[in-house]
């Protein structure tokens, strides 16, 4: 039986991105094979499919984030059953423990091949279940976005109740990020460009809201609206053009999570300030298969829910991410078949 995939070519671009059909496989006796229903986009995507960083090098199947129905599985898989509403992990090799991971070479849609596509085939490390009672859209949004927001959150220097988070931009990440800290009852000051935004924003919880292009100096507003001492914990999405400012909100000994390079990708650092605040600079890339099993027990006792913006079809992913290039999306885009 055959089934329909997306490639980009090596290198990637738009103009190479085709559809074709190929084979279902059987599972051998760890794998299991998965009915993909739906994706999510997320930065790394986008750039995988552009040719961003270099794009990759053969041709590949593109996209991190599927969700779908366990359809078969093989002799030795326990942990599944056929019906089994499931979600890709981002670290198929990385199950727990310290990050062992180098890179992307791992990476479904990135290094291997990804889940813009019908059917799947893989190792059962590849998936977890995904939370009860989501959708299969629901779900695709956890793998890269949720768990790097939960991850950088929950798995250093742990969030507390009272505790405060600088978020920047309304994105993926960000936007789990406000979710997972209102969940444990952490005080939010959270920023966008967008007027309409900002007011979704407060109706999500965020306590303060500032547009960082009125306000350039958006560091010192958030320190000083908190107390004048800083915040614990920063979401640094923003990189190159963000981190001096992430460097004045951060209260002393708070942590900055580097996650994201939508600024760009270098900037100039004042080592004076970052040691004079003492604060941890922390990298964060996504997470392991059983944080993403901690993170998905969290959403079910909380039931929380994505935030999703629009949804496309499999056939439109190249629209999709044209739509993701505009940056008027609040939370996730999806694709979903
Ligand atoms: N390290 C990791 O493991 C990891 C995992 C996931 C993502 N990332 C990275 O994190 C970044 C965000 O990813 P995402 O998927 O959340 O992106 P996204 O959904 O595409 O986020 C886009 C939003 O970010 C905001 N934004 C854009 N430029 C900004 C700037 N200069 N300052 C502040 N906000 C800005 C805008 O919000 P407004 O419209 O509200 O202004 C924009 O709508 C990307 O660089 C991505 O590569 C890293």
């Amino acid at each position: 039986m055959e089934s329909k995939a997306i490639f980009v070519n090596a290198g990637g671009g738009f103009n190479t991105v085709i559809t074709e059909q190929v084979k279902i496989n059987k599972p051998d006796s760890n794998e299991i094979t998965v009915r993909l229903h739906a994706n999510s986009l997320n930065y790394h995507d986008y750039a995988v499919v552009t040719g961003l960083w270099g794009g990759p090098s053969e041709k590949r199947i593109p996209m991190a984030d599927g969700a779908g129905e366990v359809i078969e599985v093989g002799e030795n898989v326990t942990e599944f059953k056929v019906g089994d509403n499931v979600v890709s992990s981002f670290f198929p090799t990385w199950i727990n423990g310290e990050p062992l991971v180098d890179g992307f070479s791992s990476v479904p849609g990135d290094g291997i091949d990804g889940y813009a596509r019908e059917y799947v085939t893989s190792s059962s490390n590849s998936f977890t279940k995904s939370p009860k009672g989501w959708s299969h859209v629901e779900a695709s949004t956890l793998t890269t976005a949720a768990l790097t927001a939960w991850r950088a959150l929950m798995c250093f220097n742990t969030l507390k109740a009272g505790d405060s988070v600088l978020l920047q931009g309304t994105g993926g990440v960000s936007i789990f990020a406000l979710q997972f800290a209102k969940m444990i009852g952490a005080k939010v000051i959270a920023t966008s460009s967008s007027k309409q935004k900002m007011e979704r924003l407060r109706e999500m919880g965020a306590d303060h809201v500032i547009n960082y292009k009125a306000e350039p100096n958006w560091g010192a507003m958030a320190k000083e609206l908190n107390g004048g001492i800083g915040v614990d914990h920063v979401i640094e999405v923003g990189g190159g053009q963000t981190l001096d400012q992430s460097l004045t909100a951060v209260r002393v000994g708070g942590q900055i999570s580097l996650i994201g390079i939508l600024s760009g990708q270098t900037c100039e650092l004042n080592l004076i300030k970052a040691f004079i605040q003492q604060v941890r600079l922390q990298g964060v890339l996504v997470g392991s298969r059983s944080q993403q099993q901690e993170m998905i027990k969290a959403i079910e006792v909380n039931q929380m829910k994505p935030v999703i913006d629009k949804i496309f079809s499999l056939d439109d992913m190249v629209g999709a991410f044209e739509y993701q290039e505009t940056n008027s999306h609040f939370g996730k885009i999806c694709l979903e078949f």
